[in-house]
């Protein structure tokens, strides 16, 4: 198997025991950790020049870093692929603000991550670029004469043509991901929302086996929908050095606990899932008292404006919503505006009777994935889960809920909290198996082996 190089712009924290920075560097780590191979990546650190930063090595992968400067940062980072795609490629384009000046930094910093891979790579390597911050990237290696075959995967949603066509620059980018050998997505609505923008919108054409060809290019795309590793996290759950912490914690919860993990991010629909906790207490008195919902948020990218917002809307509710309900000896709403290390994380999971997902968007959500596979099989909890989440086409035994629709999801918690153990165990077994089935491995064996066997630039 030829040496796989990886792209990304956020890299796994270099620390042990840091918590990771969301699903893209902790799928890549797991990925990248048996094989080995070279991972490229931002060094999270701004400096006066943009220049390779350290080159260390994480076990068997050799990791290189670049340091990127403020002008790139604010253009790049936060405003072109935070400011513009990140919001339009959820569905949110309300959010969205678009400027010409950053499109051309967003493609100035990917120019930077070909040159510097440019003086890595050997002729026969796999370039494997990562998600939203590098759609340009194969374009400018191309332009270097770089003849490498070149995938990209893309974690978060593709949007309908009509809401891709928001963002000014949308032809120039999809242009530029014709110039990659293979494009990956998590779903077959994401596959085929790109395909219909090129189709409709660019005049390219569709081959049975999923090829494209636009803008004078052919480009393979297929649906790997990324997994986990289901042993790893029931190991790390069940551990008695890591349940002892879940014990600590879960002796401030009463009885039941609902559970909620996410970045503070608008699309993770937190806004709209503390309303509809509100809801299930005024509809379901009953349980007052007798259940806590924990919301752990730690802040995610606090320098861009709509997510200051959020986290300020936020605390807000959780305080209007304790000062509502909150009881002398019960809290109701548990806000923890931190991460946490994986192995205080899974046991958590482990002792919550109700995982709660609900993203007004997300493209796959491993939170949800992560929570089905630390339960005890003989008495899980119960998944519930947006429609909208890539997870939710593979998590279908999970209680699917609309995440704008508060007393759906409201009579869904009700539902999960008075579930049978024998309902609760078939839905589960249903689920861990499509988990072991779609592994971490089986998404990069078939990705990588697609992207070896793709025919050449
Ligand atoms: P995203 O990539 O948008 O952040 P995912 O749900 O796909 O969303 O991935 C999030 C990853 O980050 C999961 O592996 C999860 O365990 C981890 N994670 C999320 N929140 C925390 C937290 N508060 N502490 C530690 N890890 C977290
Ligand atoms: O998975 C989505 C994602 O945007 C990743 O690309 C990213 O690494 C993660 O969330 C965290 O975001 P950021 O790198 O902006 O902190």
């Amino acid at each position: 198997m030829p040496r796989l190089v990886v792209v990304s712009n956020r890299v796994a924290p270099i620390r042990e025991g840091e918590p990771t920075s969301g699903g893209l560097a902790a799928g890549v780590m797991d990925a990248l950790r048996e094989q080995g191979g070279v991972w490229v990546g931002w060094s999270g650190e701004i400096a006066a020049s943009s220049q390779p930063g350290e080159e260390q090595a994480l076990g068997p992968i050799r990791l290189v870093t670049i340091d990127l400067t403020r002008r790139d940062y604010d253009e790049f980072y936060r405003g072109f692929a935070n400011g513009t795609l990140w919001p339009v490629l959820h569905y949110q384009m309300g959010l969205a603000r678009f400027e010409w000046a950053e499109f051309a930094g967003y493609q100035r910093v990917n120019a930077l991550f070909a040159e510097t891979l440019g003086r890595l790579i050997a002729p026969d390597d796999l370039i494997w670029a990562h998600d939203y911050h590098l759609l340009t990237l194969a374009e400018a290696l191309r332009k270097q004469g770089v003849a490498n075959r070149m995938g990209l995967f893309l974690h978060t949603p593709f949007p309908a043509p009509a809401v891709f066509m928001t963002v000014p620059a949308h032809e120039a980018l999809v242009r530029a991901m014709c110039a990659f050998d293979m494009l990956g997505f998590q779903t077959e609505t994401d596959r085929r929302a790109f395909a219909d923008y090129a189709l409709r919108c660019a005049g390219g054409t569709e081959q049975r086996d999923g090829t494209i060809s636009a803008f004078g290019r052919s480009v393979r795309t297929g649906v790997y929908p990324i997994g986990i590793e289901v042993d790893e996290v029931r190991r790390q759950a069940e551990a008695p050095a890591n349940r002892r912490f879940a014990t600590r914690l879960g002796a401030s919860v009463h009885e039941r606990l609902i559970l909620s993990v996410d970045r503070l991010d608008y699309s993770k629909g937190l806004r709209q899932r503390f309303s509809a906790f509100e809801r299930f207490l005024d509809l379901h008195a009953a349980w007052r008292g007798k259940v806590t919902f924990m919301q752990i948020a730690p802040p995610s990218r606090p320098d861009i404006q709509t997510y200051r917002e959020i986290r300020r809307e936020l605390e807000g509710e959780a305080g209007r919503i304790n000062g509502r309900f909150a009881e002398v000896d019960w809290v109701p709403l548990h806000y923890l505006n931190r991460g946490f290390p994986r192995n205080q994380l899974m046991p958590l999971y482990n002792a919550a009777a109700v995982g709660l997902v609900t993203p007004l968007r997300d493209g796959m959500n491993l939170v949800a994935k992560e929570y089905v596979a630390a339960q005890d099989p003989d008495d899980p909890g119960v998944l519930v889960l947006s429609q909208f989440a890539g997870a939710a086409m593979e998590l279908d035994a999970s209680l699917l809920v609309n995440p704008y629709d508060e007393a759906g999801v409201a009579a869904a918690l009700n539902r999960a909290l008075a579930m049978r153990p024998e309902e609760r165990r078939e839905r589960h077994a249903a689920m861990i198996e499509v988990l072991r089935r779609n592994s971490l491995d089986r998404w990069r064996d078939r990705f990588v082996g697609d992207l070896a066997g793709s025919p050449r630039t």
